[in-house]
């Protein structure tokens, strides 16, 4: 079996988007378990996109983040709500996007080598907070807009409420 090529950085960013969606769309058919979704979101998403750390933060209490499923180099296992880029993620339920870490005051620094970075939020069908997804570039200002719409859908789609295949839509 040929190995699988998910590179997408030769095209537009929501081109990218779509290109992965369908990739993982063809990947997870029948799979119902979010450890699997999320170690098959962060891989594709990470090589696809050749990012600096790309993975998850799961809310194990209303104020605590564990490390979940990722790719790249070692981070930080606990995060608590409200601090660094992901805390604030999920403490505010919105997409954060820091064009330069340095400038983000309580950045949690995981590897030194990182510039910028986005996390999402993943909700639950009550609106509250179950994960983030975060990824970490070396480059700065690597995301704009169109990764928090792509994002944020990707993450609806496949590990949004009760919506796994029906399409995000966004
Ligand atoms: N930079 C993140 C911490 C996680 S790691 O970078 C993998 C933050 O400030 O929340």
């Amino acid at each position: 079996m040929s190995e699988p090529t998910f590179d997408v950085r030769h095209l537009p960013r929501p081109e990218a988007y779509a290109e992965l969606t369908a990739s993982l769309d063809a990947i997870l058919e029948g799979i119902d378990d979010e450890v699997a979704v999320m170690a098959t979101i962060a891989c594709v998403l990470h090589h696809g996109f050749g990012h600096l750390w790309t993975g998850f933060y799961r809310a194990v209490t209303p104020t605590l983040l564990r490390v979940g499923p990722y790719q790249g180099t070692l981070g930080c296992l606990e995060i608590a709500a409200g601090r660094g880029v992901c805390g604030t993620a999920a403490a505010e339920r919105r997409t954060v996007i820091v064009a330069d870490v340095h400038a983000f005051p309580g950045h949690i620094a995981c590897d030194a080598r990182s510039r910028s970075e986005i996390v999402v939020p993943v909700l639950d069908a009550a609106g509250a907070v179950r994960a983030v997804l975060d990824v970490d570039s070396d480059r700065l200002a690597a995301f704009d807009a169109e990764d928090a719409r792509g994002l944020e859908a990707l993450v609806a789609r496949f590990l949004g409420p009760g919506v796994r295949g029906a399409g995000a839509g966004r």
